[in-house]
């Protein structure tokens, strides 16, 4: 079983890690984080390059977290994930924020370097990546479905699309405040002249089902970027009865077990698959950004099962 570390690890690393070989320099913080494959994913990646660290998942809570990112830069950290619910929250903590990931708000990897703390967010293109692996298709033909647009994953995804100039974009959100702020945030990448019809190319819409059964009747590609799935235990975001054979549907949970959204999917004759593909490219273009080397992608994948 792999080893979760807490902040009261961190407040007595050395001497708690001093049998642990090769030293652990890198981590993914979550609440919860047991559910994280990065850490095997990223050191199949370490042991593929000979680099001698490891990578270990954090049990950090919301109110931890400013502590636990300064802790680890201190102990000499080469990076870090950020995962449920930490994305928006830690672009505070950290010293500087590249553009993208500053507009978007939330960052999902950080960098240590030369005493500083660097925030980034690969998710946006590791999730075109995946589409484009999973699909077959590209981001810029399809009329999207975003659930969970106000989180800080959904808002990366929301970016991603709207600069790929995708057809049209629905942004829902269980509170529909968020959604209806990103969407001021977005206006202006789909003021363009691609215009399927004489609906709006962009819109924000409360999460009811009278709301949802109506756009999905022109929809294309539905994204769970909630949290909803990753207890066994949690109701699908969408009801079974909306979900259509032309639909594809990408569930950002990695369990290996399908999601209820997927199992439902799969009932109805729609195309789905889970967010494996999108933890791939996320997290080897974090590995990029650490190490500043091609990540080892088929080492990576085959790590996935
Ligand atoms: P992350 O940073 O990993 O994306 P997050 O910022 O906490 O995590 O975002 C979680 C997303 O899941 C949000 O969109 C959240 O909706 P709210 O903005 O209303 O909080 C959504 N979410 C979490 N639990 C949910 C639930 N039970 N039903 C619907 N949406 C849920």
């Amino acid at each position: 079983m792999k080893t979760i570390y807490t902040l009261s690890d961190l407040r007595d690393w050395k001497k708690r890690t001093r049998d642990v070989t090769p030293s652990i320099r890198l981590g993914v913080l979550g609440d919860p984080v047991t559910h994280s494959l990065s850490p095997e994913m990223q050191n199949a990646a370490l042991q593929e390059c000979d680099i001698a660290q490891q990578y270990a998942p954090f049990q950090i809570a919301p109110d931890e977290l400013e502590t636990a990112i300064r802790l680890l830069g201190e102990l000499d950290f080469a990076g870090l994930n950020l995962t449920v619910p930490h994305k928006i929250a830690a672009l505070a903590f950290v010293d500087e924020v590249e553009e993208r990931a500053r507009k978007i708000g939330a960052i999902n990897t950080i960098v240590f370097r030369e005493g500083k703390s660097l925030g980034w967010n690969t998710d946006g293109p590791g999730f075109e990546r995946a589409i484009r692996e999973e699909f077959s298709v590209d981001l810029r033909d399809l009329r999207i479905l975003l659930l969970g647009a106000g989180g800080g994953a959904g808002r990366a995804l929301a970016y991603q699309c709207a600069r790929e100039n995708c057809e049209r974009l629905v942004l829902v959100n269980r509170t529909f405040e968020k959604a209806q702020v990103l969407a001021r945030e977005l206006a202006a990448y789909f003021s363009g002249p691609r215009v399927l019809g004489p609906e709006a190319r962009l819109e924000a819409i409360r999460w009811e089902e009278s709301a949802l059964r109506t756009q999905l009747g022109r929809t294309d590609l539905v994204i769970n970027a909630t949290s909803l799935g990753l207890a066994p235990l949690d109701p699908s975001p969408l009801p079974h009865a909306l979900i259509a054979p032309h639909h594809m549907i990408y569930d950002l949970i990695c369990r290996k077990a399908p999601t209820r959204l997927l199992a439902a999917a799969a009932e109805s004759g729609a195309r789905g698959a889970n967010g494996l593909a999108m933890l791939l490219h996320q997290g080897a273009l974090a590995f990029e950004l650490w190490f500043d080397r091609p990540a080892p992608l088929a080492a990576m994948r085959a790590a996935l099962g």
